[in-house]
């Protein structure tokens, strides 16, 4: 891929780009964690504890990164996670987020607290050749009515699947939050839905009372003719139960480290639950993400048990400092690493990637940062 002088050549050079173009209160929320950022640092580091162990003279020819997945090709197993308010990140917002995805054929999840009308996003880019799938996001659970309303209206504009984000019920406490508050600028704000928080409720004031249960994944199976699939889902058991209720799959994800510090890594937590997922469902869908950056995480990702993948921050960095142009080439840039680990692994295409590909390395050689 050729990039002109000065433009990032990768994911951590977007990350500086963004910092430089965004003010200091829209970097603390898109970049920040919860509390000491422990889960926000860990996410990232857990790929490096595993190096890649390649085979090599295999026959390579014909290689691609497609799969089939939900019933559908996917160019690649990638989507772009949902992530509130892009249009405080970009005038672009979600409208070029989804451009940027579908050009780089992959996947994306449409957040709950979007600041760009659903139909929009979907009108761009639903009719496109070669796009990944494209989802929608839900939160709140309490309002019945307008739930069901906006559900006919994602199934309408043509979304193909529904997200649960199920490791959110209230906030998590962000010091960078704190700090800036969310000072969000004249015209943006979420179109479809409000979190309760800025009513100023406390925990035991009534705001863990709107917090999805169980009961309310079965009423939402039961709503909709798209798949269900849940996000945050970080044990074995709690897998196994969304599965048997009839989720279609669970992403393990602990919000990019966002909600609750101290949590493990997504890939330390991964293989625990692909394992129980499997076992209670053969044809269960298990999605991660957190800390992805090189190609070679996504590929550590698929090897641990993952179907796919979720890329949060660093297309929101792209998106930050060149509009829908840079979150494409924050795709691209993966992409290409991606494909570069599989020729490299000696895999020809995705379904060819095995655990047998990692190498457990010494703990303390993990823990050193990237440069
Ligand atoms: C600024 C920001 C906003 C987010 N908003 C949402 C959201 O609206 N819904 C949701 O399910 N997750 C949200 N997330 C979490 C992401 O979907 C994803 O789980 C996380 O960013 C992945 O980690 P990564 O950023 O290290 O790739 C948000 C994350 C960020 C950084």
């Amino acid at each position: 891929m050729n990039t002109a002088p000065n433009s990032p050549v990768n994911l951590h050079e977007h990350a500086r780009a963004a910092q430089a173009a965004l003010g200091e209160a829209a970097w603390a929320y898109f970049s920040g964690g919860a509390a000491d950022e422990h889960t926000l640092r860990r996410n990232e580091a857990a790929w490096q504890a595993w190096g890649l162990a390649p085979r090599v003279l295999r026959n390579l020819r014909g290689g691609h990164t497609r799969c089939q997945l939900l019933g559908r090709d996917w160019p690649m197993p990638l989507l772009v996670a949902p992530m509130a308010l892009q249009r405080w990140a970009h005038a672009d917002g979600e409208a070029g987020m989804a451009l940027a995805s579908a050009a780089q054929g992959c996947g994306m999840v449409l957040s709950h607290q979007s600041s760009t009308p659903l139909q929009d996003v979907a009108r761009l880019v639903v009719a496109e050749q070669g796009r990944g799938p494209l989802w929608f996001q839900l939160y709140a659970m309490q309002e019945r009515d307008a739930l069901r309303a906006l559900i006919a209206q994602v199934e309408a504009a043509g979304f193909e699947a529904l997200v649960l984000t199920v490791d959110a019920p209230v906030n998590g406490v962000r010091d960078g939050e704190r700090r800036h508050g969310l000072a969000l600028p004249e015209g943006v704000h979420a179109v479809h839905w409000q979190p309760q928080a800025a009513s100023g409720q406390s925990l035991c004031g009534g705001l863990a009372d709107a917090a999805p249960t169980w009961a309310d994944v079965q009423w939402l199976i039961g709503q909709t003719r798209l798949p269900v699939l849940l996000k945050g889902i970080t044990h074995p058991q709690d897998a196994r139960e969304a599965l048997a209720l009839g989720a279609a799959g669970v992403i393990v994800s602990n919000h990019g480290g966002r909600v609750l510090d101290t949590m493990p890594a997504t890939a330390e937590l991964l293989p625990r639950v692909a394992e129980a997922a499997r076992t209670q469902r053969a044809d269960a869908l298990v999605l991660v993400d957190g800390g992805i950056r090189r190609g070679s995480d996504l590929f550590k990702a698929l090897a641990l048990g993952a179907d796919a993948a979720l890329l949060g921050r660093p297309a929101l960095y792209g998106l930050a400092h060149a509009g829908a142009r840079g979150a494409a080439h924050v795709l691209r840039l993966l992409r290409d690493e991606f494909e570069a680990t599989l020729a490299l692994t000696g895999c020809a295409r995705v379904a060819d990637i095995h655990p047998d590909l990692l190498w457990r390395l010494d703990p303390l050689r993990a823990a050193a940062p990237h440069p």
